[in-house]
């Protein structure tokens, strides 16, 4: 039985080991803030960090997740307010329909802890969800807000 840490909380789950960590996450423990978007690694909705690394769940087997730290969409608020990029978002009136958006968010906070000033170029290197909405320029806009703060 596969025993997680997820947002700081030790969670067991009966499933097979290759089961992909995103369905875990949604179906086992009910955290549908991450998303399904294509399933193979290619769009970033399902975008996690583990050991504080963003990383698309859906191509990550339960087994390869144990022993390590996971945060998803609802655990990267902390001490009971919203993380920065978060504020930024709210700021920007980012999302459109916002099914890509905390894949979006997960990504982006990753990139301001290894890069808290990036350029336009290690944004594009670093976030390559995909948004069929076509926000990119807010996002870009409230990568630079969420920067400053
Ligand atoms: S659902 Fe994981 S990258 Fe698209
Ligand atoms: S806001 Fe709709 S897919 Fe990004």
């Amino acid at each position: 039985m596969p025993r997680l840490m997820i947002n700081g909380q030790t969670r067991e789950v009966e499933v097979d080991p290759d089961t992909p960590l995103l369905w875990v996450l949604r179906d086992s423990l009910g955290l549908t803030g991450t998303k399904y978007g294509c399933g193979i690694a290619q769009c970033g909705a399902c975008t996690v960090h583990i050991d504080g690394v963003a990383t698309r769940s859906c191509s990550v087997p339960v087994s390869a997740a144990e022993g390590t730290q996971i945060t998803t969409i609802e655990g990267l608020p902390a001490n009971g307010g919203l993380h920065p990029v978060q504020r930024a978002w709210i700021a920007h009136d980012v999302p459109q329909c916002g099914y890509c958006q905390s894949g979006m968010i997960m990504a982006v906070a990753a990139l301001l802890k290894d890069k808290p000033q990036p350029t336009d170029a290690e944004i594009d290197a670093a976030v390559t969800n995909i948004c069929r909405c076509g926000t990119y320029a807010r996002i870009r806009a409230a990568i630079h807000t969420a920067a400053q703060a």
